[in-house]
């Protein structure tokens, strides 16, 4: 079956289906924020994008959710889901498609491939016995185990014992077909740390393992077996495959792979690497269908130093922090304060200390105090030059010369915090440009065509850095390019694509003389202290 007709210029990239066993918290929206970041900038490049996120329903520890609260698990299913939908559009993530692994449609999906892997002779009976942590649905080995008996990852959880007739999947037959990939493919894993973390894991020899349970009923049945249902975890791997049909396409694998197969990313947290690294593509070679082209696992965030838990009752909620301080605030330091792929700190502090220092006052005052000494020392018809009357040695043109490619690498590269700080260093070298110049003396002693210099130089600085931090902050960056009289919202795709292309905007030296400045306004209000949430 031909299954792929990819054109170069399209970019699916996925989020994880997040568990609906409770509302979403700040580690899914640290996904789901940077997903939407490469998408956006993607679509600016001009790419066609398709982002993916959604939810992931089945298995033991949401059927306990559900139990718990004595609902019906597609009944409380259905009460969560829309908490990560509000969420995602208060954060300003704009998804394409929502993957729900309890969709009707999702199952022939699972069942059309769950053929593909039976028929190549990789699912075979067998008894499983080992120790289960229901929070992560995964088994551990008894060497993993903390005191107690408890998960590394739910330290606060005791693993469970399970022995059991299973369905089994011959993970162990692709081991050198996965250790040929790694090597050929030295980028499928990113970052680095990860790879090695999986290629290590994997050089210590692969076990098969199982796909289905006797004793969870929330889940597709085996389609050979109607005991059993499928495991939470092959079902939903398979989910981002769903996603990707059109919302009125029959669900069948070609319709489901015909446009968008393979996947350009899946971004994931360290926790979920070997899923996505080691079963996922030897689920893919057994169904022999394409492997995707990465996985980037980032790492953890931790709050005041302190790793994140109900149980430690620290938890961030996302909501609250982005109802008090707005989603550009929110999305800005998560991406610009932490390394992706490392674990990274939440403190409120250093958070307001860093919004007020880049977004207040080093990007929106030097906008909004550069546009008032335009009122004054210009004529009502603003700047009467343009960027041929600066040279090559003024700082900030020869700074943002570059600009442009660097941070279209760092983007590239899933370095966010890179490509905001590298433009930060733009909007810090502006402000010391204004100040070292002093147009308002150069204004004093006549020399208007330098004043006009500085000016010039600082505003297209200012809208340069506006349009190379959209996909972080679109609002702001909206709003910085309507005061230069752009007519553009980075929230609307189809004009951010047509109205400002990545090989124009992303250059120094676009604002001309006939620029029509708009009324300077603040584009981001200081905070002045914390916000109860
Ligand atoms: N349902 C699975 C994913 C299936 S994908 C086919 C799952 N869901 S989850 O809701 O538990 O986790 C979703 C993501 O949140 C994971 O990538 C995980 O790494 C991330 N995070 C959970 N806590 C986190 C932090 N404290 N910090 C950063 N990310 C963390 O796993």
């Amino acid at each position: 079956m031909d299954l792929v007709n990819k054109t170069e210029k399209t970019f699916a990239l996925t989020t994880p289906l997040y568990y609906v066993n409770d509302v979403p918290h700040i580690g899914s929206a640290y996904t789901t924020m940077a997903a939407d970041v490469l998408a956006r900038f993607h679509r600016l490049l001009g790419h066609k994008v398709l982002l993916i996120t959604g939810t992931d329903e089945h298995g033991q520890k949401i059927q306990r959710s559900a139990e718990s609260l004595g609902k019906a698990p597609q009944e409380f299913c259905d009460q969560i889901v829309p908490s990560f939908i509000r969420l995602w559009q208060l954060l300003n993530i704009q998804f394409d498609r929502f993957s729900r692994t309890s969709a009707p449609r999702h199952e022939a999906i699972v069942k059309e491939f769950f053929q593909r892997v039976w028929e190549k002779g990789d699912i075979y009976q067998g008894q499983q016995k080992g120790w289960y942590c229901v929070s992560c649905e995964e088994f551990k080995e008894e060497r993993e185990l903390l005191e107690g008996r408890r998960c590394p990852i739910h330290t606060n959880k005791e693993v469970e014992w399970r022995d059991e007739q299973n369905y089994f999947f011959r993970l162990s037959s692709y081991q050198a077909q996965l250790e040929e990939f790694y090597q050929a493919r030295p980028d499928f894993i990113q970052p680095e740390s990860r790879r090695n973390e999986v290629l290590s894991f994997v050089s210590q020899g692969l076990q098969d393992f199982s796909i289905s349970r006797v004793n969870v009923d929330w889940g597709f049945p085996v389609p050979v077996d109607p005991n059993h249902t499928l495991y939470v975890w092959f079902d939903a791997l398979l989910a981002y495959v769903t996603a990707l049909l059109e919302p009125d396409a029959e669900p069948t694998l070609a319709n489901a792979l015909k446009n968008w197969w393979p996947i350009n990313l899946h971004l994931i947290g360290k926790d979920i690497l070997r899923f996505h690294a080691v079963y996922w593509p030897a689920m893919l070679m057994s169904a022999g269908l394409p492997l995707p082209q990465q996985v980037f696992g980032h790492g953890f965030l931790t709050k005041d130093g302190q790793k994140m838990g109900k149980s430690q009752g620290n938890t961030l909620d996302p909501i609250g922090l982005v109802q008090g301080y707005g989603s550009d605030a929110v999305r800005y330091y998560f991406l610009k304060e932490i390394e992706f792929g490392k674990d990274g700190d939440f403190n409120e502090v250093r958070f307001i200390n860093v919004l007020n220092a880049d977004l207040a006052n080093d990007l929106g005052n030097l906008l909004n105090r550069t546009l008032n000494m335009v009122k004054k020392y210009c004529t009502d018809h603003g700047l009467s030059i343009a960027n041929e009357a600066i040279n090559d040695e003024n700082p900030l043109k020869a700074m943002g010369l570059h600009l442009g490619e660097k941070v279209k690498q760092a983007y590239e590269a899933l370095a966010f915090n890179q490509a905001c700080e590298a433009t930060l260093v733009l909007v810090r070298t502006s402000n010391k440009f204004i100040d070292e110049q002093a147009p308002w003396t150069l204004y004093k002693q006549g020399k208007q065509q330098e004043v006009e210099i500085v000016l010039y130089a600082v505003l297209e600085s200012v809208r340069l850095a506006a349009y190379l931090l959209s996909p972080v902050i679109p609002n702001i960056s909206s709003a910085i390019y309507q005061q230069l009289g752009f007519g553009v919202d980075f929230n609307d795709q189809i004009t951010t694509a047509t109205l400002t292309p990545f090989a124009t905007h992303s250059q120094w030296g676009l604002l001309t003389n006939q620029q029509i400045l708009g009324q300077p306004q603040p584009v981001f209000k200081r905070i002045e202290s914390l916000k109860n949430h």
